[in-house]
Parts: structure tokens; sequence; C-alpha cells
């Protein structure tokens, strides 16, 4: 079950997540609609639980106690990991310690960046030394995820690896964001930006490699392709989306997945009515899930464009005559797809060929 929040304490000029609102009283209402609707959400068996947004921990101990009295109502499985997004600011101690009471094990912390003057000027509240107290206060959780994102303007690849090196080794699992800036907010925080210098792709390209090689020597395998995890894999939201074929989501701009179809309740939080949801399909098949910024099609076919542009945004060349001959790759019916007959391991030999 995917459960989505919209709220944020402030809506950060460089955030690529549609229609976050600012929080506000009206967060009481919103919290009563979406309990109603998880209360009439028939489940047989919930394997993993995913609480995103959005900034969810902003919520006060009383609705997060709503949230869960109406999750731990569905049938959860023995070993279901209850995830939680947060924003460093919002995980303090007091919160930290309301979540574990009410069950949760597993976090996701939107670090972004330790420069101050970079998360300053991309409008983004809080500072390095309250990211580092929010990471050790989660540090009690089973799983523990952190959002850096590279290329951020003002940003340097010495920079960009001291965020990667202070994580790691702890954090569970690390995802490295490209910044994205094909919106209308990010291509008017750039205007605005023009006297910061802004890495240019071969920048992005140096920054990602090294952060690769940094993890893969404490550890860290490539999971999805901007996530890289020591040991069990964590249950983050891209992974929630990519890996699997049966998600309910709940509220206003929450996706589900179910019958080969992806379903988003386009409804904004404002006006959302878990009744009357207006719903947006596209077959799964069409979608670039699960592996989007490489171009893998859920059902394993390349595409091209997509490949293309993933090569010139990380500055890598795949060499496909090799994933060819190494069977991770093979042709049908004029298309190139991942080797159908062992999927996992053709991945992973994609992954290594986009590791190089
Ligand atoms: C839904 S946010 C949740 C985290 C939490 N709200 C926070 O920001 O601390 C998920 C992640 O999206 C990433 N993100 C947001 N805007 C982005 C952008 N323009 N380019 C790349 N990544 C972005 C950030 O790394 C962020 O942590
Ligand atoms: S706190 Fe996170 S979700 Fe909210 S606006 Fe900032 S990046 Fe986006």
């Amino acid at each position: 079950m995917y459960v989505h929040l919209p709220f944020c304490a402030r809506v950060c000029d460089y955030c690529n997540i549609p229609n976050i609102v600012e929080y506000s009283p009206e967060v009481d209402g919103y919290v009563d609609k979406l309990v109603r609707q998880i209360r009439q959400t028939p489940l047989e068996s919930v394997g993993a639980v995913y609480i995103g947004g959005g900034t969810p921990t902003l919520l006060t101990p009383r609705n997060l106690s709503k949230i869960m009295g109406a999750i731990r109502n569905l049938t959860l499985s023995d070993r279901a990991t209850i995830t939680i997004e947060t924003s460093p600011e919002a995980a303090t101690n007091e919160k930290v310690r309301v979540l574990q009471d009410l069950g949760f094990n597993s976090i996701s912390v939107g670090v972004q960046t330790l420069e101050e003057d970079i998360l300053h000027h991309m409008g983004r509240t809080g500072n390095p030394s309250r990211s580092l107290e929010a990471f050790d206060a989660v540090s009690r959780f089973e799983h523990v995820n952190v959002d850096l994102i590279y290329g951020l303007p003002g940003q340097s690849c010495e920079s960009f690896m001291h965020d990667v090196a202070t994580f790691c080794p702890q954090a569970d699992s690390i995802t490295l964001n490209r910044w994205k800036t094909n919106f209308p907010k990010g291509r008017s925080l750039l205007e605005r930006l023009q006297n910061v210098s802004i890495p240019t792709l071969e920048d992005c390209s140096e920054m990602y490699r090294d952060a690769v090689a940094l993890l893969n020597d404490a550890g860290y395998k490539p999971y999805l392709l901007e996530t890289f995890s020591r040991g069990n894999p964590g249950p983050y939201q891209r992974d929630f989306f990519a890996l699997r074929d049966n998600v309910v989501g709940v509220g206003a701009g929450a996706t589900s997945i179910r019958a080969q179809t992806l379903s988003t309740n386009v409804q904004l939080a404002e006006t959302f009515d878990p009744d009357m949801p207006e719903i947006v399909s596209v077959p799964l098949q069409c979608c670039q899930e699960p592996y989007f910024r490489l171009g893998i099609l859920r059902d394993g076919r390349i595409c091209m464009k997509k490949l293309k542009e993933f090569e010139e945004d990380c500055g890598v060349t795949l060499a496909k005559a090799s994933l060819l001959r190494s069977g991770a790759l093979v042709e049908r019916e004029g298309s190139l797809i991942i080797n159908p007959e062992d999927s996992s391991i053709g991945l992973q030999l994609f992954y290594k060929e986009v590791m190089q």
C-alpha cells in the first residue's frame, strides 16, 4: 500500500514532486478522509506500506496514530515493512520516538546536500548539522535510506563526494538523484541562479561515477539504478512502484498498480474525495517503470530514446554489442529486450556495464 501525504513545511524551489502544498490545520480533514479510504480498501494481505509525500512526518502524533490504526486493521504480513519519508527538520528525536512507538520500521531521509549555501539558494530550509542530527536520530530504524542530489548549482565533485562519504557505510541505502529542471519551477530557478555555476554534463557524470566507485568500495551494490544498498535492499518508493505488480495507492495524487495498469488519482489535496476519485490510467507496458531512467520497460523491452537520454545525462556509452554477447540483452522481433530467460542476471549484467 502506498499512502500519499502531499504536505511540506515549505515547498522547496527545486522540488519536482507535483502538487505539494504547505502544511496547515486543513491536514486534519485530509487525514480523516484518508483513514476512511484505507478502511474501505479490501485487501487480503499487505506485504509493505510506504507513506510518502511531501513530508508525512510533519503530521501530529494524533494524525500519524490514526493512519497507523487504519493500517494495523489491514492484514499485514509478518515481515511487513512500514516506511515513512521525512525531511531532516521533521525528524526530531521526539518525532522519531513517536514513529517507532507506532511501529514504523523504515525511514527515508531527504538530505539532498550538506552544503548550507546550496540549500539556501535552492530555497530549502534546514542546515547540515540538523541533517546529521536527524541521521543520528533515525539510526534505530531497521532500514535507513538517504536521498542525495548531484548536479546542483554551486556543487563541486568534492562536495558531493563528501556528502556520499558522510553517510556510508551507516545508511542501509543511498539514493543519488541527478538534479532535474525539466518542469516550470525548475526552469525559473535556473534563470534565477544565473550567477551560480551549474555543473556541466561532464561534471555530473564525474560525480556519478566517483560516487558509484565510493559506494562500491564501501560494500554497496546497485539496487535500482540510482539506489545503492548494503545487505537487504530497502523498501523505498521507487522500488515500490518499480518492482511490484500490485500496489494500492491511497490519498490525493497516489498511484496504484493493478491488472497490469498504472493508475493515479489526480485529485489535489484540497479537493480530495476518496468516494469520487479522478483516475488517470496507463497500461504498464506503455510506461517506463520500473527502470525508467535506463529505458527498460516493464515487459523487458528497451526504450532506445530513454536509454540514449540516460547515456547523455550520465556521460556513459553502453556497449550494446557486449551486452548482447554476454546475454544480458537479446533481440526479439526487432526490439532489444532484457534476457527473459534470466531477467535478474540480465539486469545485473546490464548494470555492471553501466557502472564501468
Ligand atoms: C518526495 S521527496 C521526499 C523527501 C522529503 N520531502 C525531503 O525533501 O526531505 C523525495 C526526493 O525527491 C528528490 N527530488 C525532489 N526534487 C528533485 C529534483 N528537482 N531533482 C532531483 N531530485 C529531486 C529529493 O532527493 C527528495 O528527497
Ligand atoms: S520537502 Fe521534499 S517533497 Fe517537500 S517540497 Fe521539499 S523536496 Fe519536495
